[in-house]
C-alpha cells in the first residue's frame, strides 16, 4: 500500500516538475524569440526591401517576363508589397487591415505564373535582399520562406 501510495506521489511530483519545466521553456522561449520584421530592422527596412525588389524587377532584363505581368506603374505594387509583407514577417498586419485577408494565391490565378516565372521573381528578391543588406541568417530564413510562397503560386508547369 504505501509502496504503490509513494509511487504515485512519485509520478506525479514528476509530472508537476516536467509541465512546470515546459512552462519556463516557454517563457524563456517567447523572451528570446524575434519576429523576422524585428530581425529585418522594422519598418524602414521592410519599405526598402519592397522598393527593392520593385528597382530590380524594373531594371533587370532577367526579369521581364514577370515585369510585362505588372502595370506600367508600381507604386500601387510596391505600397501594397509593403503592407502585405509587414503583417507576413510578423509586424502590424497593414495589408489584412486594409484590403482583408490577402488570398495570395487566387489573387494571381490570372496571370500565368510557372517555374520561369518563378524564379524570376526569386531573382529580384535575392537581389533586393543583396541590396538591403541583411544579415545571412535572415537572409537565409526569408529565401526559404519566399521560395516556398513563390512555388505555392505556380498554376502551370
Ligand atoms: C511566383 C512569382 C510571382 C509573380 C509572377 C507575381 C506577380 C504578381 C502580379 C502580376 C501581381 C499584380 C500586380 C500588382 O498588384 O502589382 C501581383 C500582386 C501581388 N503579389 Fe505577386 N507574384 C509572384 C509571387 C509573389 C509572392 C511570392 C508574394 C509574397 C511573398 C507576392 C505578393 C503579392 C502581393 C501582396 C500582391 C498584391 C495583391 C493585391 O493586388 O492586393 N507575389 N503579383
Amino acid at each position: 500500500m504505501r509502496e504503490s501510495g509513494g509511487a504515485a506521489r512519485h509520478y506525479r511530483n514528476f509530472t508537476l516538475l516536467v509541465s512546470e519545466k515546459r512552462c519556463n521553456f516557454r517563457a524563456a522561449q517567447s523572451t528570446i524569440m524575434q519576429t523576422l520584421y524585428d530581425q529585418l530592422g522594422g519598418e524602414q527596412k521592410v519599405r526598402e526591401l519592397a522598393d527593392a525588389f520593385y528597382d530590380v524587377m524594373d531594371t533587370n532584363e532577367r526579369a521581364k517576363t514577370i515585369r510585362a505581368l505588372h502595370p506600367k506603374n508600381l507604386d500601387a505594387s510596391r505600397e501594397k508589397f509593403f503592407m502585405f509583407l509587414s503583417g507576413w514577417l510578423g509586424g502590424p498586419p497593414l495589408y489584412v487591415n486594409h484590403f482583408g485577408h490577402p488570398r495570395l494565391r487566387a489573387r494571381h490565378l490570372p496571370f500565368p505564373i510557372g517555374e520561369k516565372e518563378r524564379d524570376e521573381w526569386m531573382l529580384c528578391m535575392r537581389e533586393a535582399m543583396n541590396r538591403v543588406g541583411l544579415n545571412d541568417l535572415v537572409k537565409a530564413q526569408l529565401e526559404g520562406a519566399f521560395f516556398r510562397t513563390a512555388d505555392f503560386m505556380r498554376n502551370q508547369g
